[in-house]
């Protein structure tokens, strides 16, 4: 698999279009699965784990073309996918395998769901209870692990509070309640990303929400649409995270996702002294979009816990890796959670700047990262054990470190990023090294 060498220095400079949201992109292509009629989406992700859910769908006989970037998927309406011939792979998307789940349990066939060695492992117990709650049949392997086997049906109306704040969890629920006899309900003690709420909505579905608490009514009739995924804001911070760890640098971003349950991170950065400025904004079939600015300035560092964790998940680990080019470090704590993702996040990424001369210290629920007054870390051999957004974080620490930095299997940002590599390249310009 490609390791990739990264050589420290230079600047990023210049203008990026990303890529579509990642999240978005999933709901976008399982809902217009739904709907009745042709849909169109542009700007669809280009990562790795939404062409895992097109391929899904594609094994429940849905039409799906995909030419540059631009989806259009022949609905079936809720009742119209058909039994699958083979497992449904998931692979490394643990966004596909529970949001599925929660749409073939309202399905009058069976159904089997897998993933890749990183996705068997990681917990499916937190879509399995609430499923079977509503009446789905599910086998799971031992440890409520896929592959896992959906004998579905007509399902039951619930109330549920998801024992761990999870926006693929509630998502789950809310499309099983598609096909619920009662209006089901799910409530939230900490907001996660409200992307499935929105889309529902845009897509037709009757769905009430506010202070925590969402309620979908059953049977709707979707209808297709026409969508423009907004540029992936979790994509965006890693360059963003460049810009702030090499001096002289300055990037804009166009059309980014800007929902208020994902943009967090931004005022988290800015809190800690990242001069970022937000244009432009406008709302794009429900959802916020802006182009984002930001240039190299120093950061005082700062401590992140409690519902801040859920609202930023997906940037912990790039956060947590500004720790040594911040004045007093990066504190995360509940943050639990990052040790069932892709990896276990927060071993991965200490371990990596372990390697590279960082001072950190694990917790169970987090880590701390220690600033390094002006310290250089020094370039490493590091692995990001097959983890996209490790990848990518350690990539940027290793263009403010002294020395080459060689990352083992780096193609696995293709997961979320495929243009990272090529992107940041451009962006630093082979005259300026
Ligand atoms: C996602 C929700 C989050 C996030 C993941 C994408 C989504 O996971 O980490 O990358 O699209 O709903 P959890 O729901 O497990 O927190």
């Amino acid at each position: 698999m490609g390791k990739k060498v990264i050589t420290p220095g230079g600047v990023v400079d210049g203008v990026v279009e990303l890529p579509g949201d990642k999240s978005i992109s999933h709901r976008y292509a399982i809902l217009a699965a739904l709907a009745e009629g042709h849909s169109e989406i542009s700007n669809f992700a280009s990562a790795a784990d939404c062409r895992s859910t097109l391929e899904c769908l594609r094994g429940l006989g849905v039409e799906i073309e995909l030419r540059e970037g631009r989806v259009s998927v022949a609905g079936r309406g809720l009742d119209g996918w058909k039994e699958p011939r083979k497992t449904l792979d998931a692979e490394n998307s643990g966004s596909t395998i529970r949001m599925l789940a929660g749409a073939l349990a309202g399905q009058p066939f069976t159904s089997k769901l897998t993933g890749d060695a990183s996705l068997r492992r990681r917990p499916m117990r937190r879509v399995i209870e609430p499923l079977r709650q509503m009446g789905a049949r599910i086998h799971a392997q031992e440890g409520d692990r896929a592959p896992i086997e959906i004998q579905g049906g007509p399902l039951h109306a619930i109330d549920y509070t998801p024992p761990v704040p999870s926006a693929q969890v509630k998502s789950s629920i809310l499309l099983a309640g598609l096909y619920a006899d009662g209006v089901t309900t799910v409530r939230e003690s900490v907001a996660t990303r409200d992307h499935t709420e929105i889309a529902l909505r845009e897509f037709g579905a009757r769905i009430e929400g506010g202070r925590g608490v969402i309620q979908i009514h059953p049977r709707p009739k979707l209808a297709a649409r026409q969508l423009v995924v907004p540029g992936d804001l979790s994509a965006a911070v890693f360059l963003i995270a460049a810009a702030l760890v090499l001096p002289g640098s300055s990037v804009t971003l166009h059309n980014v996702g800007l929902n208020p349950t994902r943009a967090r991170v931004l005022d988290f950065l800015m809190s800690i002294g990242a001069p970022i400025h937000v244009a432009s904004l406008q709302m794009r079939d429900g959802e916020l979009v802006g182009d984002v600015s930001v240039r190299h300035a120093p950061m005082a560092g700062g401590r992140i816990s409690g519902a801040q964790v859920a609202e930023m998940i997906d940037e912990l680990p790039m956060l947590a890796a500004l720790g040594p080019f911040t004045s007093q470090g990066i504190d995360i704590h509940d943050a639990q959670e990052l040790r069932v993702k892709e990896s276990d996040r927060i071993a991965t990424i200490a371990e990596g700047l372990r390697r590279m001369g960082a001072r950190v210290e694990e917790f169970p629920d987090g880590l701390r990262v220690e600033g390094l007054a002006g310290g250089k870390l020094r370039g490493a051999k590091v692995d990001p054990a097959g983890d996209h957004r490790i990848a990518m974080a350690l990539a940027v620490v290793a263009m403010g470190a002294e020395g080459d930095t060689v990352i083992h299997d780096a193609d696995c940002a293709a997961v979320s990023f495929p243009e990272f590599f090529a992107t940041l390249d451009r962006l630093r310009g082979a005259g300026k090294r």
